[in-house]
């Protein structure tokens, strides 16, 4: 049984703009991180560098932005104000590096503001470059996640958006799949781009974060149920989540359509309303561009702590052929797989 209205409200939902007020009014870490702190991460005695990246964080937000700076000096010329620092973390997906993230964030008493890198860049274009930088130079402490420079233009605009800030004496964490000297790569040459990465690394302290999948080491109990299940179990699945309060069910084709029908900054909104989720028949991906457009939804899915299910008669690591997974976008999918498994308390292979 398809929930109509259920699909129609998120398509509805997906189909409203998105105004920078919407974003600005919600600068803090998605429910999945809500109650993140350093006390509860379990830093893994096997990779050292999980323990020394949570001292280096909680030394950073103590010492750091809360250095105090005077706009009126600044304004007046009197004093330059000191210039913010970062701290850049990076690693494999599933080492907790949203975790930590978020715990600085929480850990920070001063003005401050998290989002992603995706958010960031939109703002930029619906408010211009200049009017971004004063709205977040309100901040003393900005936590990005998910930083990734794709194209030149963004590449762009993150150096001159973050080195300003940054002037301003605002510091900012972020977190990231890849090195910093090895952004861009795989993506446009990064050598026109050298000078500006490389400026802009050097503003950050790089920290290498290493260790397993944290959802795969630990996984959910053996009474948690299953939810991804072979298209025949469906009946159970309507059962099992019988009572919860708004539901939205899609079938892979309507899903993909839905997606497909506007831009992936407006599904956080969209989705956020549901509380459990059903995909019907999920089969492999053909489209780089459908692919990533499940991606980023799987995020928000994530994100938002939606209980999910889903009837396929492929395994999550099948999702993705390999004429998808051998190009520079492989880490997402890897990202979604590893999402996808700790939702349904599925194992892949
Ligand atoms: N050492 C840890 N202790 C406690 N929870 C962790 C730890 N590492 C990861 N997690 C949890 O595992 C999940 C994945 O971690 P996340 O921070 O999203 O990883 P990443 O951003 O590196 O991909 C999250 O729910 C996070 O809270
Ligand atoms: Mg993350």
């Amino acid at each position: 049984m398809q929930n109509i209205a259920g699909a129609r409200e998120f398509e509805l939902l997906l189909n409203e703009s998105v105004t920078a007020g919407d974003l600005l009014k919600f600068l803090t870490p998605p429910t999945h991180f809500s109650h993140s702190t350093f006390e509860n991460f379990r830093p893994d005695i096997h990779h050292p560098s999980q323990l020394e990246a949570v001292h280096l964080l909680q030394r950073f937000v103590r010492q750091g932005p809360a250095q105090p700076r005077s706009f009126f000096n600044t304004l007046v010329g009197r004093a330059k104000p000191t210039a913010g620092r970062g701290v850049y973390l990076d690693g494999g997906f599933g080492v907790g590096k949203t975790h930590l993230l978020a715990a600085a964030y929480h850990a920070y008493e001063g003005r401050k503001a998290y989002l992603t890198f995706q958010e960031l860049m939109f703002l930029v274009g619906l408010q211009r470059l200049d009017v971004t930088m004063s709205s977040l130079a309100n901040y003393h402490l900005l936590a990005i996640d998910e930083f990734e420079l794709d194209d030149p233009a963004n590449t762009r605009i993150a150096s001159t958006l973050l080195g300003g800030l940054m002037n301003l004496g605002v510091y900012v964490i972020t977190t990231s799949n890849t090195p910093p000297g090895s952004l861009g790569k795989d993506r446009f040459s990064t050598g026109d781009f050298k000078r500006e990465l490389t400026q802009l690394s050097e503003r950050f302290i790089q920290v290498r974060i290493d260790g397993e999948d944290y959802r795969h080491t630990h996984h959910a109990d053996d009474h948690t149920p299953q939810t991804w299940l072979r298209p025949e179990a469906a009946q159970a699945l309507e059962r099992f989540n019988g009572n919860s309060a708004q539901h939205l069910r899609l079938n892979f084709d309507e899903l993909q359509q839905q997606l497909a029908s506007a831009h992936p900054i407006r599904v956080r909104k969209a989705i956020e309303i549901f509380d459990a989720l059903t995909i019907s028949n999920l089969s492999a991906f053909t489209h780089p561009h459908d692919a990533l457009r499940f991606v980023y939804f799987i995020d928000k899915v994530y994100d938002s702590d939606i209980q999910l299910m889903i009837t396929s008669l492929l395994q999550p690591d099948e999702l993705f052929p390999r004429s998808l997974t051998t190009g520079g976008d492989n880490k997402k999918y890897l990202r979604t797989v590893s999402r996808l498994t700790e939702l349904t308390h599925t194992k892949s292979n």
